[in-house]
């Protein structure tokens, strides 16, 4: 991270002339378990990780966002606030800025106007793209809490999330819940988060210590993620219709069970993996809370098993990865595919004495056998997003 912001503040005294004000870092994330349950209203089990988007920035006056993109070959982004700036741009990375931008504007308490001197960033970070592992979520963060800071607006972690949450949904495009945005907030060193995605409250789960997160990502190019994730969500609110309640956090499996006949089939399994996944993540919290790692791995095998017959959102690729890393742990941890699917990560929750093994079990087999190169992350579980320099 010390590297991140050094070369963020180092762009920015290049790019624009004077040097950054203020610096701030959202971090990524890994979710342990609870996939495609947030918008259900359901549970979710992530934590941040210690890779992470640094933003350096300072303010202007002349109602100007300017935006370089360290990552993105020093692209730069501008716009002027007084003009409508509501429209997209034709580039994909301008619009998590312009999205959170006018997130902010239209938030409650007319916080945007305190916004209309405008700003110079400078964004830069290390969270794979495309991997899973939201580095979209810790952009949009990561700028929401740069201009929090630069203007001093009254909004709470939760209200950064939930503006986050609304760039991605309003501007990107991407109908997603808000477990990405909330633990790039509010994640805690060492711990995963028990959030319900109800009432929005997160609670700490330790780590057990001696026990490893591991990453592999399977590299494989995420193709369609958006309409088949909206399509997955479409498909759950429909069972939710069919019930006549809010959400599907409110179905329970007889509940589900006894309408098996009368919903359509898709709409069933779909239905099925939220309801059951519900209630594997709160029995995970309470195995992770009790240091139980086998009981962790029995869920975590169910959550991808489920993943990968009813809601059908993994690859041959992931489920190849979760099958050796599988063989080769036992029982002594558990992997499952993590994140919203279609490619990605696979997570390992493993004794640290594992870890050499599942790095040479996918080093000796999955290029071989796949055609594509893994890259493996052995992860801390990390604090969430903060300010790193405030003049
Ligand atoms: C993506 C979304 C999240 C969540 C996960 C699946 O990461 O951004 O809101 O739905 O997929 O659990």
């Amino acid at each position: 991270m010390n590297k991140l912001v050094e070369l963020a503040s180092k762009q920015f005294q290049s790019a624009f002339g004077y040097q950054a004000s203020n610096i701030v870092q959202a971090p990524a994330r890994v979710n342990l378990i609870g996939e495609h349950t947030d918008y259900n209203d359901g549970f979710v089990l992530p934590c941040a990780i210690n890779f992470s988007t640094v933003v350096a920035a300072s303010k202007r006056s002349d109602g100007v966002i300017r935006t370089l993109a360290v990552n993105f070959e020093g692209e730069i982004d501008e716009f002027s606030l007084d003009a409508s700036f509501s429209f997209q741009s034709l580039r994909m990375w301008p619009n998590y800025i312009r999205g959170v931008v006018a997130a902010i504007q239209q938030s409650e308490g007319q916080q945007g106007d305190k916004l209309l001197g405008g700003a110079d960033l400078v964004v830069a970070g290390n969270i794979p793209q495309g991997a899973g592992l939201s580095s979209s979520a810790s952009l949009e963060v990561a700028i929401c809490l740069s201009l929090k800071n630069l203007y001093g607006l009254s909004i709470n972690e939760t209200e950064i999330a939930q503006i986050s949450q609304k760039a991605e949904n309003e501007f990107v495009g991407c109908n997603c819940g808000i477990m990405d945005q909330l633990i790039a907030v509010l994640g805690k060193r060492n711990n995963a988060m028990l959030i319900d995605c109800r009432t929005l409250q997160a609670t700490p789960v330790a780590i057990p210590a001696g026990t490893r997160i591991v990453i592999i990502n399977s590299n494989k190019k995420r193709g369609l993620v958006d309409s088949a994730y909206n399509e997955r969500r479409t498909q759950c609110e429909a069972a939710a219709q069919y019930f006549g309640v809010n959400a599907l956090r409110d179905v329970s499996l007889d509940e589900l069970t006894i309408a098996s006949t009368q919903l359509d089939p898709l709409v069933f399994r779909r239905a099925r993996h939220v309801i059951t996944e519900n209630q594997r993540t709160l029995q995970a919290a309470e195995a992770l809370r009790a240091g139980d790692i086998s009981k962790m791995a029995v869920l975590m095998a169910a959550s991808h098993e489920s993943m990968r017959r009813d809601f059908e959102i993994t690859v041959p690729e992931i489920d190849y990865l979760v099958d050796i890393i599988q063989d080769t742990l036992g029982e002594v941890g558990g992997v499952r595919m993590t994140g919203g699917g279609f490619g990605g990560c696979v997570v390992a929750l493993a004794p640290k004495e594992s870890v050499n093994e599942i790095i040479s079990c996918v080093e000796s087999s999955y290029a071989r056998v796949t055609g594509l190169k893994e890259s493996i992350l052995v992860c801390n579980a990390s604090d969430g997003a903060s300010a790193i320099s405030n003049d």
